[in-house]
């Protein structure tokens, strides 16, 4: 167990396993910046699934529970099933969970996904309507398989949170209709409010649909109840009157949840960074891959986690010069992984 600056235990890792994606979502990857010319990393730079695996069980004495595999697309990665096992089994990490935009995600897959152990998945979905839904990727919308991916996720896994990222004056009309869609299924539909992640999305506050604004919309048709959330959970969610649907919302923006943020993500190339919007890397590949590091990983890793004391969201609007304003080299989310 080892804790930061702020007093917060290091318990959960995201990997994202690629930075390549199949969708070209607005808000994540628009495709006039990741297109052709865009330099994704290379095959031989990515950590491969025994390196990874490495990094879990190392890190698993410092409090490590729980891993979500992210990216880009993790289901772009061939045989995701192995790593997923072998984080489960070998690395005997508790809890191993996916977030994915369910484009890949076949019945197949997701059979063996579930005998190597997976726990839970996310699917990424931000209209019900095709031609928002075309707004907010315009590449390879492929609706019919994501919708046919939640339904199959449904019945191997039993339930699955669905994450709709709000837009204002984009796809803030179709809070309603996903609601509708889902309300007889075992679903936690999630709104999240659009984060300043990365230099490409072009963000605005002014672009922001914030969660209280879902839920007054949501409440004017339906009666909510509370459901306690998890100590570290993003999320605060609610129960709704006579139906199985739960709902959820992530808000970053106007209710940030630093102060009991647990996670470190690995980038795809083995860059572990302390915070979502962090611009430092910390160079775990040369202590994993080259090993051409003569100091303990154990002491380094000790230090970076003991001198975190990231707290983004939090600050976002405090204005403090040199401090978090003006961040210019925001790392991308499909590189970081969410
Ligand atoms: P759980 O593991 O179930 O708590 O899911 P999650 O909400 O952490 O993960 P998911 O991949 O579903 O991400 C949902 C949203 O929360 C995405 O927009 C993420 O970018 C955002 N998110 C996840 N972790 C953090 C975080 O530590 N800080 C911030 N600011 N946003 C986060
Ligand atoms: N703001 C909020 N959420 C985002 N995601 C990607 N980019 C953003 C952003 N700018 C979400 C994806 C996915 C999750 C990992 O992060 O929709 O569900
Ligand atoms: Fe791809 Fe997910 Fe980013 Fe959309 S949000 S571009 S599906 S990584
Ligand atoms: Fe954690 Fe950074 Fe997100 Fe705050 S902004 S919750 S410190 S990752």
């Amino acid at each position: 167990m080892i804790k930061d600056k702020l007093e917060r235990q290091f318990e959960y890792l995201r990997i994202s396993v690629t930075d390549k994606c199949n969708f070209r979502c607005i808000y994540c990857m628009p495709k006039e910046i990741f297109g052709s010319k865009h330099q994704f990393l290379k095959k031989n730079e990515l950590l491969t699934y025994e390196e990874i695996i490495e990094v879990a069980k190392t890190l698993k004495p410092f409090g490590l529970k729980k891993i979500r595999l992210t990216g880009g697309e993790p289901l772009l990665r061939k045989n995701i099933e192995y790593l997923v096992e072998g984080l489960k089994k070998d690395a005997l990490i508790d809890e191993v969970m996916i977030t994915t935009n369910g484009s890949l995600l076949t019945k197949e897959k997701l059979i063996s996904l579930k005998k190597g152990g997976l726990d839970s998945v996310t699917i990424s979905l931000d209209a019900s309507s095709k031609k928002v839904r075309n707004i907010m990727n315009p590449v390879n919308s492929n609706h019919v398989l994501v919708s046919e991916a939640i339904d199959n996720v449904i019945t191997i896994f039993n339930s699955v949170k669905v994450n709709m990222v709000v837009i204002k004056g984009i796809n803030d009309k179709e809070i309603m209709p996903m609601l509708e869609k889902f309300l007889d299924k075992n679903i936690e539909l999630r709104f999240i409010e659009y984060m300043d992640v990365g230099e490409s999305n072009n963000w605005s506050l002014d672009n922001v649909f914030t969660s209280k604004e879902t839920k007054d919309l949501i409440e004017k048709y339906f009666s909510l109840k509370k459901i306690p959330d998890l100590i570290d959970s993003t999320s605060e969610k609610w129960a709704i009157d006579n139906y199985t649907l739960n709902i959820a919302f992530i808000s970053s923006i106007s209710k940030p949840f630093c102060s009991e943020c647990n996670r470190g993500r690995l980038s795809a190339n083995g860059n572990f960074y302390t915070c979502l919007f962090s611009e430092k890397p910390y160079d775990f590949s040369s202590y994993f891959r080259n090993k051409e590091n003569n100091l303990s990983f154990n002491n380094y890793f000790t230090k970076v986690w003991s001198n975190r004391d990231d707290q983004y969201s939090q600050l976002r609007f405090v204005s403090k010069p040199g401090k978090n304003k003006n961040k210019k080299n925001k790392v991308e989310m499909s590189y970081i992984g969410g």
